[in-house]
């Protein structure tokens, strides 16, 4: 008889170790490991033991007859976007988010838009008594929408209903963390637990073809175990972003079997529930102030979709012997390059200066080609002159100090053009397919030229 083993796994990282440690040997977290029975948490019902004689599986070719997706639209343009055109039949979605950033609120108007065309919807709270749930959908004014709701924790319960309810387009289980199966001796929450739940409410949902929503918390202390741990199991996942500060949110797409990963969704966290924002320009460019020194504004793209920001620099001198760099909403590497090729390439020496940069509304920048916007900033911060109201910039910056071309030209133009912009600062070899506007087009080859423009050059 095999002997039963005890051992600990990270709840973090899922690593796996044969004794406790205050921290974890695979991702260096303190205090996650957890102690699990490996005879049950390393094998989730029914997947070791077919062991023996298995059956001839019929192999085929690439080519031949391939189905579009069949996609249940949710009504809700901002999460069609993310999904890649809407939840699809069969698959599972896991969507993260720190706690109290809206994904109840949003799951909740996601289920009652599908049970008011038709479908139907299944809602499983974990966290909240069913009470709580239907407070929040007074709230969002949802109690007519024929969502069919239920607090459960239970795995088991929670199948059984499955089995004996009308067939389910849309299964909700809010929040995977919450439940428990009793044939696991570990507690919920933990990695086992949350592991075998998936599994078991993945395999259903192929069987029986419901769109099967997840939700996970992320957790900064690891008790509970993060969705980190499923994120290979499902086929799309979705993080849920935002300052709780803030009214924004974002969506974004990680990972999705079934469409792109770079699209985002916006949303406000209004006093009824979660609103869609169809242009986010508008919004992040809302209260710019009038020409203060060290604004700039970027025009992005996120996904297909053009998003302009403002990108704000303080500059100031520092009392420090190591000067701080702070950066909010975008990479603090990525900072320090254009700081040293400002130094080494435009002779502007920060090297004594505190210098942060903010970007604004709550916003993630993973666009290399922020780096002009960004050194336009940082430049207006230190000189003291303010960058001209009208105009945008976009372009990466090479360790040479080059502003090299960056992709979608003409969609990050136009959308400039929508909101009233007349000029934009551009790379030198910037080649613009299709119709890109009116804007003013001012080329530049090196970051000297944007740099020389605010009389700031060999300061
Ligand atoms: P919730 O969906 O419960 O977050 P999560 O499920 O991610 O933990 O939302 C929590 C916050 O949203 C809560 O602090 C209150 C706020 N909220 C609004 O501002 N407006 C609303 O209409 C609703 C329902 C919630
Ligand atoms: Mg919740």
């Amino acid at each position: 008889m095999a002997k039963r083993s005890t051992t600990y796994v990270c709840q973090s990282c899922g690593g796996v170790s044969p004794r406790w440690v205050g921290k974890c040997p695979s991702c260096d977290e303190w205090n996650t490991l957890v102690e699990e029975s490996d005879a049950v948490s390393a094998a989730p019902p029914g997947t070791l033991r077919s062991q023996s004689r298995g059956k001839v599986v019929e192999l085929e070719s690439l080519e031949g007859a391939s189905e579009d997706e069949p996609r249940i639209t949710t009504g809700i343009a901002e999460l069609d976007r993310v999904t890649g055109g809407g939840l699809v039949p069969g698959s599972a979605l896991l969507i993260g988010g720190e706690p109290g950033i809206g994904k109840s609120t949003l799951l909740l108007q996601v289920a009652a838009a599908i049970a008011s065309g038709g479908g139907e919807a299944l809602y499983f709270s974990g966290e909240e008594a069913a009470a709580q749930v239907r407070l929040r959908a007074e709230r969002l004014g949802l109690t007519k929408a024929p969502v069919r709701l239920a607090a459960e924790t239970n795995l088991a319960n929670i199948l059984a209903t499955l089995g004996r309810s009308r067939r389910a387009d849309l299964v909700i289980i809010d929040s995977i963390q919450t439940l428990w199966t009793d044939g696991l001796e570990s507690a919920p929450g933990t990695v086992a637990q949350v592991r075998a739940a998936t599994q078991t409410l993945i395999r259903h949902a192929k069987q029986a073809g419901p769109a099967l929503i997840l939700v996970g918390h992320v957790t900064k202390e690891g008790q509970i175990a993060g969705p980190k741990v499923i994120e290979h199991m499902v086929d799309t996942v979705l993080y849920f972003e935002g300052d709780r500060g803030q009214t924004f949110r974002i969506l974004r797409a990680v990972k999705n079997r079934f469409g792109p990963t770079d699209e985002i969704g916006v949303f406000e966290m209004a006093g009824s529930g979660l609103r869609e924002v169809l242009n986010p320009s508008e919004l992040f460019l809302g209260d710019r102030e009038a020409s203060a020194p060290g604004a700039a504004v970027f025009a992005g793209i996120e996904g297909t979709r053009p998003i302009l920001v403002e990108l704000q620099a303080l500059v100031t001198p520092s009392a420090l012997g190591m000067p701080r760099r702070a950066v909010v909403g975008s990479d603090g590497s990525r900072l320090a390059m254009l700081l040293a090729v400002l130094e080494a390439r435009c002779g502007i020496r920060l090297s004594s200066h505190d210098v942060y940069l903010n970007v604004a509304g709550g916003l993630r920048i993973n666009e290399p080609a922020a780096d002009a916007a960004a050194a336009a900033a940082l430049v207006s911060s230190l000189s003291g002159v303010p960058l001209p109201q009208d105009c945008i910039y976009f372009g990466e910056v090479s360790l040479s100090g080059a502003v090299r071309a960056a992709s979608h030209a003409a969609i990050r133009l136009k959308e400039a053009q929508k909101l009233g912009f007349r000029r934009a600062v551009v790379p030198a070899s910037l080649e613009i397919e299709g119709d890109a506007g009116r804007l003013e087009l001012i080329r530049v080859g090196h970051l000297r030229e944007i740099v020389g423009s605010l009389g700031a050059d060999e300061a």
